[in-house]
């Protein structure tokens, strides 16, 4: 994907969310995946404090029920609904995509925020790359598919926003041909899941990973990130030749070294601020809209800004 320099038109909607370009209501629906904790929650709760209506979605009842009881509760946010989810398990998708059309019906927003990494910060083990794939790759790809029927169709309403890292920018591939692959305007999915995801998950198995161009640190991790990186840009091309007018755009965001969870609470800055980045995104006015974008926080003296 792109990353391109910070429009600061951009920057002006990120102090504004609140006034003129604001082009959502309660009736805009927002759905966000591992919304318990870390920045799913923060983003969840900035969505709901915005005025929209929020499904926070969790993998576990207790731990989704609770998070949106403290944002009913302790934050006055009425509009906000748990759903199960685990975005590993393809039936659970189903179930969710069931319910979601059962109870909502139209969808404005999507945030694929739910991701694991079982390393610690300097460790690079691979054992668990298999369900890293599943979570932070094939979860995100399968409820897009699913969930893209209900997306509202009107001009630049639709908002798909994928919650990557900068492990798995392109800049990070050592191996040429692959580079070259997924820099192709031609690449495809099946070329994504083939030579990217199964390709590694083979070398993997045999043990034969290291030394082959792929990112050096979080190997998995920054392999699943890079292969959603990948299909969102081939997912934006796809949309955007589907509908001629921009209807749903695609984009992904890093959030920086954010600390939650993932990175044992280290980090340059808090979930809070991670996500006000992701909203303003999520929340772009209708003339401000790009697709097939990868934008990345970076830290700076100001705090957290941000790069498009
Ligand atoms: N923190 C950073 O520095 C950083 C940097 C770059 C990118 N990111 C990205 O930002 C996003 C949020 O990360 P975070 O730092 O907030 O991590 P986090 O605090 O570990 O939170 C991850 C969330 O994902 C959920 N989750 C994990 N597996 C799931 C599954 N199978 N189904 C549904 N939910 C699942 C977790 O639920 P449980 O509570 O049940 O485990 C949790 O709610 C991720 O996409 C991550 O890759 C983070």
């Amino acid at each position: 994907m792109e990353v391109k320099e910070l429009n600061p038109i951009f920057h002006t909607h990120l102090d504004t969310t609140s006034s003129a370009c604001r082009w959502w209501s309660k009736e805009t629906v927002a759905v966000v995946t591992g919304g318990n904790k870390g920045i799913g929650f923060a983003v969840a709760k900035q969505l709901a404090e915005q005025g929209l209506t929020v499904i926070l979605t969790a993998r576990d009842v207790g731990r989704g029920e609770q998070a949106v009881e403290t944002l009913r509760s302790r934050f006055g946010l009425r509009h906000v609904n748990f759903r199960q989810l685990d975005v590993s398990d393809p039936c659970s998708i189903a179930a969710f995509v069931s319910q979601f059309r059962r109870d909502f019906g139209l969808l404005d927003i999507l945030v694929n925020n739910a991701a694991v990494s079982f390393n610690e910060i300097n460790e690079n083990s691979v054992k668990h790359a298999e369900k890293v794939m599943r979570t932070n790759f094939y979860g995100p790809k399968l409820l897009i598919e699913a969930l893209l029927p209900f997306f509202r169709r009107s001009p630049s309403r639709g908002r798909i926003l994928n919650l990557s890292s900068r492990l798995g920018s392109l800049t990070r591939v050592g191996n040429p041909r692959l580079k070259a692959m997924l820099e192709s305007d031609a690449l495809t999915e099946e070329q994504i899941e083939e030579e990217v995801v199964r390709k590694f998950l083979i070398a993997v198995k045999e043990g034969t990973w290291e030394g082959k161009g792929w990112p050096a640190h979080w190997t998995d991790y920054a392999v699943s990130k890079l292969a959603l990186n990948a299909y969102s840009r081939v997912l934006a091309r796809r949309l955007r030749a589907a509908g001629g007018k921009l209807t749903i755009s695609v984009n992904c965001f890093c959030p920086g070294f954010t600390q939650t969870s993932m990175t044992r609470g280290r980090g340059t800055h808090s979930a809070d601020d991670a996500a006000r980045y992701g909203v303003a995104l999520a929340l772009l006015p209708p003339d401000l809209l790009t697709t097939g974008n990868f934008y990345v926080a970076v830290t700076g003296p100001g705090g957290v800004s941000s790069k498009l």
